[in-house]
């Protein structure tokens, strides 16, 4: 079989350990010859990076493993780059959490103003990961799950179209493992049909491989307990406030009875009700929860192995949702026609939105990327709301172009999440102010 050479950006990454642990449990589907670390940030990286170095010596000696902040470097030789960024790192993401609570609004990574400043910095590391990547190594694929994906979408739509960017989400592969438990399925064995935006989405069918159609008992389900399931099949997203999420699922479920929902739409649909208990603990938010508990276990563990000089009884755990990152280099490498569900430029594949909107759907995948299989006319309920939302998306985006104050104003009042223009207006100053020249500037 081929064996590859894949450079992780983000190197410094909290699911770094994680992404590696399962590449390596994935050895005889998608062979490494080559593995290289790539991060802007020395220190951060250099703590994975000697703590792998070690591991990999113990566990995978045939892979060429390295850790570098030289784009050059990093990127000559690439077949595929998995990228997971954030721009601007933990103490940013705190504060898009944490700003808009002043402005009685709630903060969260992806959704919400904190989502818009995020997308308006991520934009510019973005960019400049597909132009290493284009430049040394033009073949390569650049698998990316950096954040707010939708607007890094459009961003990429926009400004980088012919570049061999797929962005993908792990939130409908992390729900489906979730659905599979109640109904005692094997993902693997469940083909879905879905349709929406990144973390704006629903299921409206899911089948095993028969035709067997199981929604109308994953419905009865969720709308007694949400997602929750009695065995953590999604281990990912575990914490508290991700179980509380899982949980307010049936309160979505309850407003689009017929479809199941993406567990982001809560921060849409129930905007007050997230900011009434996060103005609970304004301190802590969870860019905190994960500090502490993710961040905090990941480079522990890497200090130890790096301590005693060996990994050896000390394990990282493996991202075993991220297995889809596998399979979709496994359908690109070897043209495999998975079937999986991804953001793409719509082309009719949503029959009544338009042609332009970076959308989530099932697609099959083969070496020429995916191709998006069509999800019919949705309701007219889901299409209001969903062109609302890429609308506010668009508008990060040309405001990010045109260095538009007007556009980024006009792109937060738009948000379903923010009650007036005026509210609006207060915010976008205040985070002008808290990102700085991570944000472009807006005149
Ligand atoms: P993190 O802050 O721990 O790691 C991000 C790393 O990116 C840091 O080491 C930082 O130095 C580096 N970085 C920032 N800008 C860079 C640039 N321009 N070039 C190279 N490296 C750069 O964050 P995390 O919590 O581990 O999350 C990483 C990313 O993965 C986030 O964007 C997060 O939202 C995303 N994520 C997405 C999904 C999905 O469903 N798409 C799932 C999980 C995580
Ligand atoms: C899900 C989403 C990602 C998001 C992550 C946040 O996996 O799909 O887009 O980045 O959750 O998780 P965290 O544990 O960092 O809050
Ligand atoms: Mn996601």
């Amino acid at each position: 079989m081929k064996n590859f050479s894949v450079v992780i950006a983000g190197g410094g990454s909290t699911f770094t350990p994680g992404i590696v642990m399962m590449l390596l449990d994935n050895q005889n589907r998608f062979p490494l010859r080559k593995l290289t670390l790539y991060d802007n940030d020395e220190a951060r990286q250099r703590t994975l990076g000697e703590a792998l170095t070690i591991l990999l010596k113990e566990q995978a000696p045939q892979i060429e493993f390295s850790y570098t902040t030289d784009p050059q470097a990093a990127f000559t030789g690439a077949d595929f780059c998995m990228a997971h960024i954030r721009v601007g790192k933990y103490d940013m993401r705190e504060k898009d959490e944490k700003v808009p609570l002043r402005h009685g609004v709630f903060g969260q990574e992806t959704c919400g103003p904190g989502g818009i400043a995020y997308g308006m910095r991520s934009i510019t590391g973005m960019l400049e990961i597909i132009d290493y990547m284009e430049t040394y190594s033009p073949d390569c694929w650049m698998l990316n799950y950096s954040n707010p994906a939708a607007i890094v979408a459009e961003a990429c739509r926009v400004l980088r179209p012919d570049a061999k960017v797929l962005n993908i989400c792990d939130m409908p592969v992390g729900t489906l493992r979730r659905m599979s438990q109640i109904i005692d399925k094997n993902p693997a064995d469940l083909e879905v049909r879905y349709f929406g935006l990144n973390h704006f989405g629903w299921w409206t069918s899911i089948k095993d491989k028969e035709g067997n159609e199981y929604i109308q008992q994953i419905r009865e389900y969720v709308a007694q307990n949400g997602y929750l399931t009695q065995v953590e099949v999604d281990t990912q997203h575990t914490d508290p406030s991700w179980q509380e999420t899982h949980k307010k699922a049936k309160d979505l479920l309850a407003l689009t009875p017929e479809y199941l929902p993406n567990t982001y739409l809560k921060y849409y649909l129930y905007p007050d009700y997230v900011y009434d208990h996060m103005k609970e603990h304004p301190e802590y938010t969870r860019s905190n929860e994960v500090m502490e508990g993710r961040e905090k276990r990941v480079f522990d563990h890497a200090k130890k192995i790096i301590e005693q000089g060996s990994a050896e009884g000390i394990a990282f755990e493996i991202d075993a949702h991220a297995t889809f990152i596998v399979d979709l280099a496994r359908a690109i490498a070897f043209n495999t026609h998975e079937r999986m569900v991804m953001i793409v430029e719509n082309n009719g594949a949503i029959a009544n939105f338009p042609d332009d909107a970076m959308v989530e759907v099932p697609c099959i995948v083969g070496s020429d990327g995916p191709e998006a299989l069509a999800q019919g006319k949705i309701p007219s309920f889901q299409q209001a709301l969903m062109f609302q939302q890429v609308t506010v998306e668009k508008l990060v985006v040309e405001a990010y172009v045109e260095k538009s104050y007007q556009k980024m104003w006009q792109a937060l009042t738009l948000s379903k999440t923010i009650p007036s223009a005026k509210v609006a207006k207060d915010l976008l100053d205040d985070l002008v102010s808290e990102n700085g020249d991570y944000w472009p500037g807006l005149h």
